[in-house]
């Protein structure tokens, strides 16, 4: 076994010992550690369809995420992408099926409802507060969870004082991790395009979720912008320590990030597999990618 496995098994004896048996491949080393903390499923999915009028647009859909999983989804224009975010967010709440989410059945309730229980999105067309600043966009999603109620801010106790100073200091420190502190008085709508994509991701962690989706955060931006972007997207599953769940037009890029796909095509699953499960699949080769399938 070598100094750097023994660095990575760490000081769990357990850990050691599987290791050694392992032989001495890091990546054996990782897998028993894996093995031994099973990955608890965080969204369960069961057989959702979305009529529109006579458009089904998800049909029978089956998904699930495990916690601090990082999954995409892929598909065509119009596949049906935004609208299984939408039912799994409870902007709409599916035709058929049913959505779980640590344990609670969320499809029915409404979408603030299912923030609060931990999971947060943001839109493939930008949703910001435009007219307030970068600081008070990420401020008030905070305002999720703060510690004083209206009676006290109306009366200006010193919970409310202390707990403002709390939120802007937090606010002020995501907003650092995402290199945007810089413009923290400016007014949302005034910054470049690429800066409003981070900040609404910015805004949706501070809701605190377990459970992140981003629809298209690269849509609009150029290819240094969408590597850098992707780069974030792997260090917030780690350093957040969350689920991501990640819709992306570009295969090359999700490919490269995603640890697991799922693929729709006319609102079904066509797919879904690890990335070089995903990439020799006929049947997504031909639907997504337009090539030449047997079947
Ligand atoms: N509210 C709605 N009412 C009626 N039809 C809708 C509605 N929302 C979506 N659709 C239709 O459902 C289908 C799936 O749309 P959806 O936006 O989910 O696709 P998508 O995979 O996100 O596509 P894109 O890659 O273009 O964003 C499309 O045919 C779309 O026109
Ligand atoms: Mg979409």
């Amino acid at each position: 076994m070598t100094d750097m496995n023994r660095d990575i098994a760490g000081l769990d004896p357990e850990m050691t010992a599987m290791a050694e048996v392992a032989g001495s491949d890091a990546e054996a080393v990782k897998a028993a550690r894996e093995e031994i903390a099973p990955k608890k499923t965080l969204l369960d999915v069961r057989d959702i369809s979305m009529v529109f009028g006579g458009l089904r647009a998800v049909s029978n859909v089956n998904m699930h995420i495990d916690e601090g999983e990082l999954v995409g989804l892929i598909g065509p224009n119009g596949a049906g992408k935004t609208t299984a975010f939408n039912m799994i967010t409870g902007v709409y709440t599916p035709t058929e099926g049913e959505i779980w989410f640590d344990g609670v059945k969320t499809s029915g309730k409404k979408s603030y409802q299912v923030t609060q229980l931990g999971m947060a999105r943001t839109f493939q067309n930008i949703r910001l507060f435009n007219e307030l600043t970068v600081l008070d966009n990420v401020k008030i999603a905070f305002n999720m969870h703060v510690g004083y109620n209206l009676a006290q801010a109306i009366l200006r106790v010193k919970s409310y004082f202390t707990s403002e100073d709390t939120i802007t200091e937090q606010a002020m420190e995501l907003l650092k991790l995402f290199n945007l502190d810089k413009y923290a008085d400016s007014l949302a709508k005034n910054l470049p395009y690429g800066e409003q994509r981070r900040l609404e991701i910015a805004r949706a962690l501070a809701t605190k979720p377990k459970l992140l989706l981003l629809d298209e955060p690269a849509a609009g931006m150029n290819p240094q912008e969408t590597k850098e972007l992707m780069h974030m997207i792997q260090w917030l599953r780690d350093n957040f320590k969350i689920a991501i769940l990640l819709i992306e037009h570009d295969m090359g890029l999700v490919m490269g990030v995603c640890q697991r796909l799922y693929v729709l095509e006319y609102g079904i699953c066509i797919a879904n597999g690890t990335p070089d499960e995903i990439k020799s699949n006929k049947r997504v080769i031909k639907a997504y990618l337009g090539g030449e399938g047997d079947d």
